[in-house]
């Protein structure tokens, strides 16, 4: 696989990794965060260093889940969060931010996102993610859930240009953000992060997916996985509470597709004939 697969980089120059790893459901349950911190730590050593969470997530817990797998070796980390809709004015998010920073036990969010958009005006979130850049609280800011006509309004605004990243629903059986988003998020230099990449449902049940895998000695979450990664410009982000799905889920860097893949996938899982509104978990 290039160096495109594994890396991203993001509008400035930074380069992250392409395959992270996230963390919805983490915290949930106080007797299983030993066992998460433990499967995000794997996952780091094995190069997974860019972590999605949210004050949302476990209501907060998963951000705590997240610092101890971060114990003594944060520098190495690239981590996202994001803000409630609701805490995204311009001064509680401030707020929000500096009660994320402290469950992380950290002093700094390298990527901060608007999770998805509410009623307060975005000009006034902007405004909030930029004072927290100024004061060295998060190094870069993004958006979440946001479609094609949300993020023209976004970047309209003074210095909204300067989002670095759109995190949206985007798998194999999720194909709706190839058709204008994905393409136009690239000719901005805006990264695109694709959550819940394993699909809901049956989608890792797929025959045709299950035949590409075996042409690969691979697993079907493995081509999953490999399929968005080859995307340019895009970060994946699989949440594993399991240690040998976070293996597996590193392996997918060690997929190459081939042209005859790529026809097969879509086949399965058709590329959008149009416009179709994002879908959102
Ligand atoms: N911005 C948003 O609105 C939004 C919405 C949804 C998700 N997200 C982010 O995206 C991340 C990923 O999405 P997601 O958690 O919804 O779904 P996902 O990562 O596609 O799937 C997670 C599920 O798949 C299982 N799994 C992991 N690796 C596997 C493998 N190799 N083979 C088979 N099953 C495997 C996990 O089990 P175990 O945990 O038991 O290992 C878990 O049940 C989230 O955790 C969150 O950080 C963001």
């Amino acid at each position: 696989m290039g160096d495109q697969s594994r890396f991203v980089t993001l509008r400035g120059g930074e380069r992250v990794p392409a395959l992270g790893q996230g963390t919805w459901h983490m915290g949930e349950d106080r007797r299983r965060a030993a066992e998460e911190a433990s499967a995000l730590r794997l996952g780091i050593e094995l190069g997974m260093t860019l972590i999605d969470t949210a004050e949302m997530y476990g209501s907060g817990a998963a951000e705590e889940v997240v610092a101890r797998a971060a114990d003594g070796v944060r520098d190495k980390l690239f981590i996202v969060s994001k803000v409630y809709p609701h805490n995204a004015s311009r001064t509680s998010v401030i707020a929000a931010c500096e009660r994320s920073l402290k469950r992380l036990a950290t002093d700094r969010i390298d990527l901060y996102l608007l999770h998805w958009r509410g009623s307060i005006p975005l000009a006034e979130t902007l405004e909030g993610f930029q004072r927290l850049r100024r004061d060295g609280k998060i190094r870069y800011y993004g958006v979440s859930n946001f479609d094609r006509g949300d993020m023209a309004e976004w970047t309209a605004l003074d210095g909204g240009d300067t989002v670095a990243a759109d995190q949206v629903l985007y798998n194999l059986d999720r194909r709706g953000p190839e058709w204008d988003l994905v393409p136009w998020c690239r000719e901005h230099s805006i990264a695109i992060m694709a959550y819940t990449p394993l699909g809901t449902g049956g989608m890792l049940r797929n025959p045709a997916l299950a035949e590409v895998a075996r042409r690969h000695g691979a697993t079907p979450a493995q081509i999953a996985l490999a399929w968005l990664l080859r995307q340019e410009g895009t970060i994946v982000i699989p949440k594993a509470s399991r240690l040998e799905h976070v293996r597996e889920n590193r392996g997918a860097l060690d997929a190459a597709l081939a042209a005859e893949d790529l026809a097969a996938i879509d086949r399965a899982f058709a590329p959008p004939k149009g416009k179709t509104s994002l879908g959102m978990l």
